[in-house]
């Protein structure tokens, strides 16, 4: 095979995939070897690093917390809550959600042991040329753009048809199991999500769900390293999700993720096994706006590594997105995306740099 992809072009015969990412270097390595190294290509632009204050200002407020319990009963109040967290925010954490804490507690604990594996371990991994799957990182499309201080493990977990299992690291025989598990209960909450959901854009319950057709879970398992000059890196640039809700899995102890609130940066505190949700774009564009997919990015920090798991629910790739009619209304709510095969807009947002909103601006009228 050639390694040099490049061009974009694909064989007759070879499945046409998600995207590609340029390699890159483990930065858990270049830390490994040096912990005070910081090469030039993780030295962000100086309106771009975490700590520039002159434009956007870090609050202190917080992001909603919803009981998912309460909300699954029917619970008013809560449902309240939730429509105007999704509206406001497009970000909140949820307790109560009924995942047992062993399950939360394996499947960090298998991420862990992902990246404690030696380094010639972790590479049979390795994010194939034509592919986004596997260790490595996202995104990265020229030899000049500035990269996130991070590595990356990314697979796509549900259904299991779809699994692409040579990107598994099956010398831990504990990792498929707790993905196994995780996913599962994932799917559990995502149901009861998609199920207010609905009902709040004015569809049946099961609208979401069945507008999804077969409903896949892709996950990116986040590493972040130490860095010894914080304020000049990112662990991730801004980006909004491709997804049409993210639930992210992070530390109990360290503040990483931040996100654009009325334009300041606000830190999510992790709240121990709470699971931060999202809008993820697809939301936002079924919404017809109404929903925000926000913009959000991850800062290091110089004592401690930091891992979270994001797990992307994404629509059958054949399935249109375009705004419901039920949010459409030509006089108050004009229609103001266009419709795009879901592939077709997963790949756009796969040729790309991470670039905050750009994505959802292209599907604009
Ligand atoms: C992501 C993401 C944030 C974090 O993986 O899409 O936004 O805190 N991660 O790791
Ligand atoms: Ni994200």
């Amino acid at each position: 095979m050639d390694p040099e992809v490049g061009n974009g072009c694909v064989q007759e015969d070879e499945e046409l995939g998600w995207g590609k990412s340029l390699p890159v270097p483990s930065v858990q390595e270049i830390v490994r070897n040096d912990s005070l190294c910081v090469p030039e290509r993780y030295i962000q632009e100086r309106q771009n690093r975490p700590d520039y204050h002159s434009e956007v200002s870090y609050a202190s407020s917080e992001i909603p917390v919803i009981n998912m319990s309460l909300l699954a009963n029917g619970d008013k109040d809560e449902l309240r809550k939730f429509d105007i967290a999704c509206k406001e925010w497009g970000f909140f954490q949820i307790t109560n959600h009924g995942i047992a804490e062993t399950v939360i507690h394996n499947m960090k604990d298998a991420i862990a042991a992902f990246f404690q594996l030696p380094f010639d371990e972790k590479k049979k991994y390795t994010m194939p040329a034509n592919d986004v799957q596997g260790y490595g990182q996202g995104y990265v499309v020229s030899e000049q753009q500035k990269l996130d201080w991070s590595d990356v493990l990314f697979l796509v977990t549900l259904p299991p048809s779809v699994r692409n299992l040579k990107l598994w690291p099956v010398a831990l025989p504990v990792f498929k199991e707790s993905i196994d598990q995780y996913s599962t209960e994932i799917r559990k909450v995502t149901e009861e999500i998609f199920a207010k959901l609905s009902l709040l854009m004015g569809m049946d319950k099961d609208g979401l769900k069945m507008l999804h057709g077969e409903m896949k879970q892709a996950t990116r398992m986040n590493y972040y390293p130490t860095c010894s000059r914080p304020e000049l890196v990112l662990g991730v640039s801004p980006h909004s999700d491709a997804s049409t809700i993210t639930l992210l899995l992070q530390d109990d102890k360290i503040t990483g993720l931040q996100i654009k609130h009325k334009d300041s940066w606000i830190p999510v505190k992790p709240i121990p096994d709470a699971i931060v949700v999202n809008i993820g774009d697809v939301a936002e564009v079924l919404s017809n706006g109404l929903y925000k997919s926000v913009e959000h990015r991850a800062v290091t920090n110089e004592k401690k590594a930091r891992m979270s798991v994001a797990t992307f629910v994404i629509p059958s790739e054949e399935v249109e997105i375009g705004p419901l009619e039920s949010m459409v209304d030509d006089k108050q709510f004009p229609r103001m995306y266009r419709n795009m095969k879901y592939v077709d807009y997963l790949r756009h947002t796969l040729e790309r740099k991470m670039d905050g909103k750009a994505h959802t601006e292209y599907l604009k009228l």
